[in-house]
């Protein structure tokens, strides 16, 4: 049955927005949810404003009805922060897209939030820059929705995560108020930093609309290589020697599990390991040089090094761009898994870099225990103490979500970790946030989120609640 506050919520943002709303039959079916395997749900409406003024007045107007609000970017969350909740009006980013404004003494970018990542990376190249955040989702995610969810991804060991690449914003409060806080400097002082607010708080206390982003130089070179190592022991110390040889120039450092390796290498079309034996772990390590001559030479000499001390038992260098792009493709394989695994669970969880393998050996051996007949892989961004699980029963009527949380969740509490390294809480980690965070933490979050949204309208239900 339709609610009739349903239609006169409706009725006023057609009045005040035009064809920028859609409701009814027009709801376009891919705003029903994000990359979470949550069910999906109709909104009652999607209004896609023009411009940030058309998102204050759709926020107002929802709120004056008392009607929930989800905002939306490029839909490629996992934790479920972007899928409708019941009698909801989803106000999607997508045509506030363009960037205003390169400062080249600065260094900074004005982006709107709807525009997606590769567009902002590529534009940042274009000026002789490079915008430093990079994940799997880049042709499709938005920076709004990496601000929002504080996206991480794979050269957070350089440059950090969304929140070292943001210097202002402009955002709209849940009662409208459009509040224009872009500052491009790096060091202001003055007063509280409202923008940390609204960045990893995945859209609960604001919508962001347009932001201020830090540019760093475009690398002179890039240098990368695939590793075979015998041991986890292995692995923290080709971190360790990376870290000291190649210092600031280091840029990724990716673990790979074997299990994750045989499914990204041997199932995923077009991917194909570099490397000739099997191994242990696989680490992709990547270095940014200034120098186009002197940098590759170090790098190479660096690995020479490596592998005649046994730290690496096999490497591959990559020998031109191509190279480069295809040992990524073993990395960026991940985001094809729902295409090539069916249904899976996937998981971000943050731990010690020390207690990464132990937490693996456990976790596998508990999950082959409580939940038969499931593949487990592990990856991540090791040296970031984040790492990434995809678990899956093939088959399976239905993914069986609980028994596997149990499993994940319980030992990163034993190991006092992280239940959300990067992807965030959503829905789908609600339940397990106080593994991880205190109750007196909790209540100032809650205390925060009552005083920014006290009818709780905007994306009610996510992160608290
Ligand atoms: C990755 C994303 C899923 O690292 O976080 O592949
Ligand atoms: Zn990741």
């Amino acid at each position: 049955m339709r609610d009739p506050a349903d239609d006169s919520v409706v009725a006023a943002l057609k009045a005040a927005l035009g064809s920028a709303v859609l409701a009814g039959d027009d709801v376009p079916a891919r705003n029903y949810n994000d990359w979470s395997t949550l069910p999906p749900l109709k909104p009652i409406a999607v209004v896609r404003p023009a411009d940030e003024q058309g998102v204050a007045t759709a926020m107002k107007i929802c709120a004056a009805h008392g009607v929930p609000v989800v905002p939306q970017g490029g839909l490629t969350g996992l934790a479920g922060g972007a899928t409708p909740v019941p009698g909801s009006v989803v106000i999607s980013l997508e045509r506030l897209t363009g960037i205003e404004e390169i400062d080249a003494n600065s260094a900074t970018m004005i982006v709107k939030s709807g525009t997606p990542l590769e567009v902002v990376q590529r534009a940042a190249d274009d000026a002789g820059f490079f915008f430093a955040l990079d994940l799997g989702a880049r042709g499709t995610c938005t920076v709004g929705g990496n601000l929002s969810t504080n996206a991480g991804g794979n050269r957070v060991i350089r440059y950090g995560m969304m929140r070292d690449l943001v210097l202002g914003l402009e955002v709209v409060l849940p009662d409208g108020t459009l509040l224009k806080s872009l500052n491009k400097m790096i060091k202001n002082n003055a007063g509280y930093d409202l923008k940390q607010l609204f960045i990893g708080s995945e859209g609960t206390l604001g919508i962001v609309t347009r932001i201020v982003l830090r540019l760093h130089p475009r690398p002179a070179c890039t240098s990368a290589a695939m590793c075979g190592l015998a041991s986890f022991e292995d692995v923290l110390g080709l971190l360790a020697s990376a870290r000291r040889s190649l210092g600031p120039h280091l840029s990724a450092f990716e673990v790979m599990w074997p299990d994750y390796w045989s499914v990204a290498t041997g199932r995923v079309p077009g991917v194909r390991s570099p490397l000739s034996g099997e191994h242990a772990f696989y680490v992709l390590v990547e270095a940014q040089g200034s120098d186009a001559v002197a940098d590759p030479q170090k790098f190479e000499s660096w690995l020479a090094d490596c592998l005649e001390h046994g730290i690496v038992a096999d490497v591959a260098l990559a020998q031109s761009l191509a190279d480069i792009k295809s040992f990524w493709a073993t990395r960026d394989a991940a985001s094809e898994f729902v295409q090539v695994l069916g249904p899976n669970i996937s998981y971000d969880i943050g731990l010690s870099v020390s207690g990464m393998d132990n937490y693996a050996r456990e976790c596998r051996a508990e999950l082959a225990r409580r939940v038969p007949g499931s593949l487990a892989l592990f990856y991540g961004h090791i040296a970031d103490g984040n790492m990434h699980i995809v678990v899956c029963v093939r088959d399976a009527p239905q993914q069986p979500v609980s028994e596997v949380n149990a499993v994940v969740y319980d030992l990163v509490r034993e190991h006092r970790g992280t239940v959300s390294a990067e992807h965030g809480i959503g829905v789908t980690k609600k339940s397990y946030l106080s593994y991880t965070r205190s109750p007196e933490e909790l209540e100032l979050m809650t205390t925060i989120k009552l005083a920014l949204d006290p009818a709780g309208l905007l994306n009610p239900g996510k992160v608290l609640g």
